[in-house]
Order: C-alpha cells, then sequence, then structure tokens
C-alpha cells in the first residue's frame, strides 16, 4: 500500500486569502491540496474554476489534486492541467467514454484519477483500473462539506483494495473524500485507504498543523 497521505480539501478554506490558507497547511504537514470543483448540474452546487487553480499554484510546493464534479469533464481537462493540477480525478458516473478520459488526462502530462460516488459498485471501475493512478471513494454524497461519514463505504474500501492487491496494482492510491476526522480515519485506512480528504476537520480547526497530525496519529493507534 502506498504511503499515508493528507490532502486538506480548500473547500471549507476561507476563499478571501486562499493563498495564506494554502502555505498555512502545507506548513502544517499537508501532502496533496485538494481543490473541489463543482458545476451545479452534476453535484447541487457551484465552486470555481482553472483560474483559481492557476492563483493558487505559485502559493505551494504541494501537487494540486483536482477533484472534478462536473459534467463533460472533458472539455475543461486541459485548462486544469495548464493551471498546474498534479492529478486529476473525473467521476465514472459523470463520463460517458470514461476510458478516453482517462487517456486525455494522461495526455496532458497529468496523472488521472477515478472517482466513484457511494452508491455507485466498483464494477464500474473494474475495467480501467490499471490505466488510473489513483481511485477516489466518496465517502459523502458528493456537493457540500461537513457532511457525515457513509459508514456502508467501508466495504467498498476493503473490496477496492483487495482487487488492486489480486491484479498487481499496488501502487494506486485509494483516496476517500467526505467526513473524515479521527474517528472515521482509522476506518478507511484500516481497509485499505492511504490518501485522507479532510475539509471541515482541518480548515474548520484554529490550529490546522494540530488537526493534521491528530488525523494521521488517529490512524496509527
Ligand atoms: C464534497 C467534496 C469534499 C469536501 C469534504 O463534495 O468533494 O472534498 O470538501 O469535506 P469534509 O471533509 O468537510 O466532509
Ligand atoms: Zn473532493
Amino acid at each position: 500500500m502506498p504511503t499515508l497521505k493528507i490532502a486538506p480539501s480548500i473547500l471549507s478554506a476561507d476563499f478571501a486569502k486562499l493563498g495564506e490558507e494554502v502555505r498555512t497547511v502545507e506548513q502544517g504537514g499537508a501532502d496533496w491540496i485538494h481543490v473541489d470543483v463543482m458545476d451545479g448540474h452534476f453535484v447541487p452546487n457551484l465552486t470555481f474554476g482553472a483560474l483559481v487553480v492557476d492563483a493558487i499554484r505559485p502559493h505551494t510546493k504541494l501537487p494540486l489534486d483536482v477533484h472534478l464534479m462536473i459534467e463533460r469533464p472533458d472539455a475543461y481537462i486541459p485548462d486544469f492541467a495548464r493551471a498546474g493540477a498534479a492529478m486529476i480525478t473525473v467521476h465514472a458516473e459523470a463520463c460517458t467514454h470514461l476510458h478516453r478520459t482517462i487517456h486525455l488526462i494522461r495526455d496532458q502530462g497529468v496523472k488521472a484519477g477515478v472517482v466513484l460516488n457511494p452508491a455507485t459498485p466498483l464494477s464500474m471501475i473494474d475495467f480501467v483500473l490499471s490505466d488510473v493512478d489513483l481511485v477516489l471513494l466518496m465517502t459523502v454524497n458528493p456537493g457540500f462539506g461537513g457532511q457525515q461519514f457513509i459508514q456502508e463505504v467501508i466495504p467498498k474500501i476493503r473490496e477496492l483494495r483487495k482487487r488492486l492487491d489480486e491484479r498487481g496494482l499496488t501502487e494506486i492510491d485509494v483516496e476517500v473524500d467526505g467526513g473524515i476526522h479521527d474517528a472515521t480515519a482509522p476506518l478507511v485506512v484500516e481497509a485499505g485507504a492511504n490518501v485522507l480528504v479532510a475539509g471541515n476537520y482541518i480548515f474548520g480547526s484554529a490550529d490546522r498543523a494540530a488537526a493534521i497530525t491528530k488525523l494521521r496519529e488517529s490512524t496509527t493507534k
């Protein structure tokens, strides 16, 4: 299993000072910065586009992990790559030609990830597992920060890690997103996740470094 990584989601940051917010979590020990892009169609909320990725890029050396919760992602992938995304993840539910979209991401020189909503079965991505660098399993229904963790996803995480191991795809990151805090992190890591997205838990805390440390330590107890 790849190493544990903590990816604070800027969805819960102060948008009026994003550069500073990103620098604070980098200094606090974050591994990636998670960037939530929403279009008001695929999910019932709107956030921002590639301009914001471009604006935060100079403020951190950490990889920008861009989570596209949008319909027709192919039209925007080159823009996000140019803006400085290190990895781009697309929802299987939003892609009619998932294999093509994954390869479009890779053709930009960016790592490719695929995301599943809590109710979507793993079988939807069985035939693209060897084409991706990471799989993101949503542990809430996407659209908002601060929602409650959906426990039923835990066996799906375990089954995904098993399928990856059986196929020798041991370097693929298994990321989880939604409702992650110091009580849910140990459960998802035990099941096989190694990238923890956390918005509210980290940016909702006055001491971001302490929150990141506490989250990391919760997984080793
Ligand atoms: C939800 C987003 C998440 C969100 C997680 O649609 O994809 O990345 O920011 O927020 P928390 O950690 O607050 O549940
Ligand atoms: Zn996200």
